[in-house]
């Protein structure tokens, strides 16, 4: 785990070289530096495959908050950054025994127990909430912007994504599947079926999809009318 998380460290830095860790212009509240985020990732044992999926996460939102930017909207690039690369963070309080015996080459007895205390202390909370409580009192807006990704919180007035920020890390993780950016459709369907146990039932699931799909097609029709470019990116690399 240690020797592959440097790798990362390397990516980070690459990262930072590409400039998005300079002095940040809008100074109205913390974030943390990508190196802060990759200790926070260490420190929480994030698995390797979910490091790679908030990676492309990041890129794709980021990509997307360059674009708006240049069409003259007010959006924090960095706080889009750091929240697509912290959004999955707790992602171990879906695991099911299944999940953790895939995983079993990629993961020591070290981070089962660190998933198993932090399961026990926020008992009864999903991925997103946990990272919120986590992260919420040194980094307010960014636990926000993160608690903010779950699926169906775009049905509800108070919890739905309402920022730009907000809306760009929601919807740039509904395009990408594992480490991978495809098509809107592709990804939905392929997370329908994994998390049917996360809605209860396939009936409510159902229900739970037909409402929610229309609403992230239509963010995606908002994100993509605003910058004038097409939802398969072709300038994207
Ligand atoms: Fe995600």
């Amino acid at each position: 785990m240690v020797k592959w998380l440097n790798n990362y460290q390397l990516l980070y830095c690459l990262c930072e070289l590409r400039g998005l860790s300079g002095e940040r212009k809008m100074k109205k509240y913390k974030l943390p530096t990508r190196e802060k985020c990759f200790e926070i990732i260490k420190k929480y044992h994030v698995p390797p495959h979910i490091v790679e999926h908030n990676l492309t996460t990041a890129k794709l939102a980021v990509f997307l908050a360059q674009r708006l930017e240049e069409r003259g909207v007010e959006v924090d690039v960095e706080l889009v950054d750091r929240a697509c690369l912290l959004h999955d963070m707790a992602r171990f309080c879906d695991f099911s025994e299944s999940d953790l015996n895939n995983l079993k080459p990629f993961i020591t007895e070290k981070d089962k127990t660190k998933w198993q205390q932090l399961k026990a202390e926020y008992e009864g909370l999903c991925h997103e909430e946990v990272a919120y409580e986590i992260l919420k009192n040194q980094y307010p807006e960014l636990a926000l912007a993160i608690k903010k990704h779950r699926y169906t919180a775009i049905l509800d007035e108070k919890e739905k994504p309402a920022t730009w920020e907000e809306k760009l890390v929601y919807y740039a993780d509904k395009r990408v599947m594992h480490d991978k950016i495809v098509p809107l459709k592709e990804r939905l369907e392929e997370a329908h079926k994994r998390n049917v146990h996360l809605h209860g039932t396939q009936a409510q699931s159902d229900i739970n999809t037909s409402k929610v799909d229309p609403l992230i097609f239509g963010l995606e029709e908002e994100i993509f009318s605003k910058i004038n470019i097409t939802p398969d990116l072709p300038d994207f690399a």
